[in-house]
């Protein structure tokens, strides 16, 4: 296959930087790019659409504008800041690689493979990404996305969430990928994959440089390519979250410095889900009563290993809580970090703002 493959891809630059050059999406760490913008726009672009980065990106460089001033800002802010992208550990990665950037290189981003692969938070996509748009190194930068691609092209019925698929599709990228044009040939394809060349059963095949070429087009199996086998299941884990509501306050504690979501903040919950009488006595046990019932709903949360399915409920109380509580107005919770898995159940506050 890999001899076949690499003669059907070799067809692909031309076409595809032509498009590219007609079509390309004009973004704002395109239309000034530099190491630090290419990186942190990277990292905000994993698993988080175009749309939904470009504000986060404004704020990001308003706030941030150099690896000196991610390196010494303040992480409370910096996690503020992420709120609502997810994926938080994203955010203390970018952080704490500023750092190992100032003290190993000197504040000035490193240039070789191996050196911007070994930065916390830095895979090989995006290590790909940072050295060919950002240094106009030919280094290919493989996602979820280039892998559709590609695998369309090219027939393949390999399973795209194997390591060996990726690892792959990146020695192909390599063998055809122009010396000239590396950052605007990757880019080219993640504008492809996102434009064109759509998940499920309709891309946009009449409107593709590489319909000439490509293997899916050519013998209508867009719908079953790329061949996507999911081996990992996420464990469940079943929770009740309570929303207690005082003096337009709702209380909020802080997560555990280590592990998942660290240090955010978030409303109160235990393991399992509990019928009110349990509920209730879960409340008598932290030292608040109860008042009146408002709600219970359901939510589900996705991360990338686990599950949360959410029982919430919504409940006035009286009473101080645990110690560590903060009994957060409006305000407070605009400055606290509160993480998305959350943010369904806060639109039932009173006021209704945290999901802004
Ligand atoms: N997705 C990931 N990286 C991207 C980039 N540089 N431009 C547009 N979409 C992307």
């Amino acid at each position: 296959m890999s001899d076949q493959a690499i003669t059907i891809l070799s067809n692909l630059p031309a076409p595809l930087l032509a498009w590219y050059d007609a079509h390309r999406r004009h973004l704002p760490w395109r239309e000034e790019v530099s190491p630090y913008r290419t990186w942190v726009s990277e990292i905000m672009l994993q698993q988080t659409r175009v749309t939904t980065v470009l504000p986060y990106f404004a704020r990001f460089m308003e706030t941030f504008p150099s690896v000196q001033s991610l390196a010494e800002g303040d992480t409370e802010q910096l996690l503020k800041l992420w709120e609502g992208l997810g994926y938080y550990s994203r955010a203390r990665n970018l952080q704490k690689a500023a750092r190992v950037i100032m003290e190993r290189h000197g504040g000035v981003f490193p240039q070789t493979y191996d050196e911007v692969l070994s930065l916390p938070g830095i895979g090989d996509y995006t290590a790909g990404a940072i050295l060919s748009i950002a240094f106009g190194q030919k280094v290919p930068a493989v996602d979820g996305n280039v892998l559709r691609v590609v695998s369309r092209i090219i027939g393949s019925e390999e399973n795209v969430l194997e390591d060996k698929t990726r690892k792959q599709c990146r020695q192909y990228m390599d063998a055809v990928m122009p010396v000239q044009r590396p950052g605007a040939f990757n880019q080219a394809l993640m504008d492809l994959g996102s434009a064109i060349c759509l998940p499920g059963g309709e891309p946009l095949c009449q409107q593709c440089p590489a319909g000439a070429f490509c293997t899916a087009c050519q013998q209508g199996r867009q719908r079953e390519l790329p061949v996507r086998i999911n081996k990992t299941k996420r464990r469940i884990e079943e929770k009740t979250v309570f929303l207690l509501l005082q003096d337009g306050c709702a209380a909020l504690r802080q997560r555990p410095e280590q592990g998942l979501l660290a240090n955010l903040w978030e409303y109160p919950h235990v393991d399992g889900h509990l019928e009110e009488a349990a509920a209730a006595r879960q409340l008598a046990d932290w030292g608040v009563r109860p008042h009146q019932w408002r709600k219970r709903l359901s939510a589900r949360h996705l991360f990338s290993h686990i599950r949360w399915d959410m029982t919430c409920y919504v409940v006035d109380v009286t009473g101080e809580g645990p110690a560590e509580w903060l009994w957060a107005d409006a305000q407070e919770r605009q400055r606290r970090a509160v993480p998305s898995a959350f943010i369904k159940l806060t639109r039932e506050l009173p006021d209704g703002k945290d999901n802004a």
